[in-house]
């Protein structure tokens, strides 16, 4: 049988290059639910009910659906996730010109695997600041849709030693090739300016500043004898995003309040203005239960104290070809449903309660789950349940589907676990934060 969702996800990962681009895609979506959109510098009028909507930064993004209930009595069900992804950001100040072969500089962002970016047509996403006829400056988003890239890598003859595994240093070895024109000296306009005031239609001297990547620029796809994989770009953490959205949209408004939340610069660490290390989301719901007739601190913790957090991010898949570095029995497998994460050293956020209560609703959902820990001599990674628990007080479950080749340009992940994945969120909103 079919997976539900896997298409729709591959066209949310196509459409959201960048996470910019992300909060565009997530925007049409709640849009589609006639959610409202609130500017964090108005004031608020929020009804019970309605769906509502803010972006901070053009990269963070908080929904509500406000409950039945004062958040004070019945609390917010959280589901949240991150929409940036590791790669190769372009320094679009630099570009390198050697004998006419022009390259432009990058540097990492996040822990991408260096080696699946070489020889593998890029293009170019992200947003830049152009100065208007009127002098002020404005945001556009920039996505070149097709290869404008490409990192060759050195032949084989020069390297006999190189299926023993080659390093590649971001300094030098990865630099994309983008010209093949490049007159010697350093150009007055670099490439990625030049390109992007091309696609713009505007004059290079226009653009004040960029945060520009380099992206896979292939299509997504579903694959296997039953359509049972996805491959595609930024699963980790697309998937989460698109499993929240889609499972907030089919959610039923109920008496305790949904919330979808979608970080920025969780790869980094999340320490940013619009990441899960700030007082975002906490100063968006305490304004929530401020507008919704909520009385000062006291029922801003209730509704806190109320309130339960599902920490979707990707989980390591059991790898055939690496059995080895797997906890033998504790490893998820692909399309056996959504992983839950621990950790003693609480690398995640889910403990014992939090586990008991995730389980239930995957139970109650007909989803099976498994269980994810990494092998007692490996660290895992981590996700912003830890960090978002840590700001808000609130009991969080980290939970994930299984994929392969995590962090590298391109992850294959099971279609059947994204189904399972919307489910069990939908029967986690539905249900509500009591637990
Ligand atoms: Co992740």
């Amino acid at each position: 049988m079919p997976s539900m969702h896997a298409h729709d996800l591959c066209e949310f990962i196509d459409s959201s290059p960048s996470a910019f681009h992300a909060m565009v895609t997530a925007v049409a979506m709640l849009e589609k639910l006639g959610a409202t959109r609130l500017d964090e510098r108005e004031h608020w009028n929020l009804e019970a009910g309605r769906t509502y909507f803010l972006v901070r930064d053009d990269a963070s993004l908080v929904a509500v659906r406000i409950g039945a209930d004062a958040p004070a009595e019945s609390g917010f069900a959280i589901a949240g996730a991150h929409a940036d992804a590791p790669g190769l950001r372009i320094r679009h100040e630099k570009t390198v010109i050697d004998r006419g072969l022009e390259r432009a500089a990058v540097e990492a962002y996040g822990g991408p695997i260096h080696s699946s970016w070489v020889d593998r047509p890029l293009s170019m996403a992200g947003r830049i600041i152009v100065r208007g006829p009127d002098g002020r400056a404005q945001t556009r988003l920039l996505d070149t849709g097709r290869p404008v890239a490409i990192i060759p890598n050195l032949a084989i003859h020069f390297n006999r030693e190189m299926n023993k595994g080659v390093e590649y240093p971001m300094h030098s070895a990865l630099l994309p090739l983008v010209s093949g024109n490049g007159e010697s000296g350093m150009p007055a306009v670099s490439w990625a300016l030049r390109t992007a005031a091309r696609e713009l239609g505007v004059e290079p001297e226009s653009i004040v500043s960029a945060e520009l990547s380099f992206v896979d620029a292939g299509a997504s796809f579903v694959w296997g004898d039953d359509g049972e994989f996805i491959c595609a770009p930024r699963i980790d953490n697309l998937e989460g995003c698109h499993a929240i959205l889609t499972a907030f949209g089919a959610a039923p408004a109920g008496s305790h309040s949904h919330v979808a939340v979608l970080f920025d610069n969780e790869e980094i660490g999340s320490g940013t203005q619009r990441g899960a290390d700030s007082a975002f989301l906490r100063d968006i719901l305490a304004r929530i239960v401020a507008t919704t007739g909520g009385r000062g601190v006291e029922d801003e913790q209730r509704a806190l104290a109320r309130s339960f957090c599902v920490s979707v991010d990707g989980a390591q898949g059991w790898h055939p070809s690496y059995a080895d570095k797997f906890d033998e029995d504790f490893s998820p497998l692909l399309n056996r449903g959504p992983a839950i994460k621990a950790n003693a050293n609480v690398r995640y956020a889910t403990d014992a309660i939090g586990e008991a209560a995730f389980r239930t609703w995957c139970a109650a959902a007909g989803v099976p789950s498994q269980r994810f820990r990494m092998r007692a001599d490996l660290a895992p990674g981590s996700t912003i349940g830890p960090i978002s628990a840590a700001h808000l007080g609130v009991r969080t479950v980290d939970v994930g589907v299984p994929m392969l080749a995590m962090h590298s340009a391109r992850e294959t992940a099971g279609s059947y676990d994204h189904d399972y994945m919307i489910v069990a969120l939908k029967g986690f909103y539905t249900a509500g934060p009591d637990r």
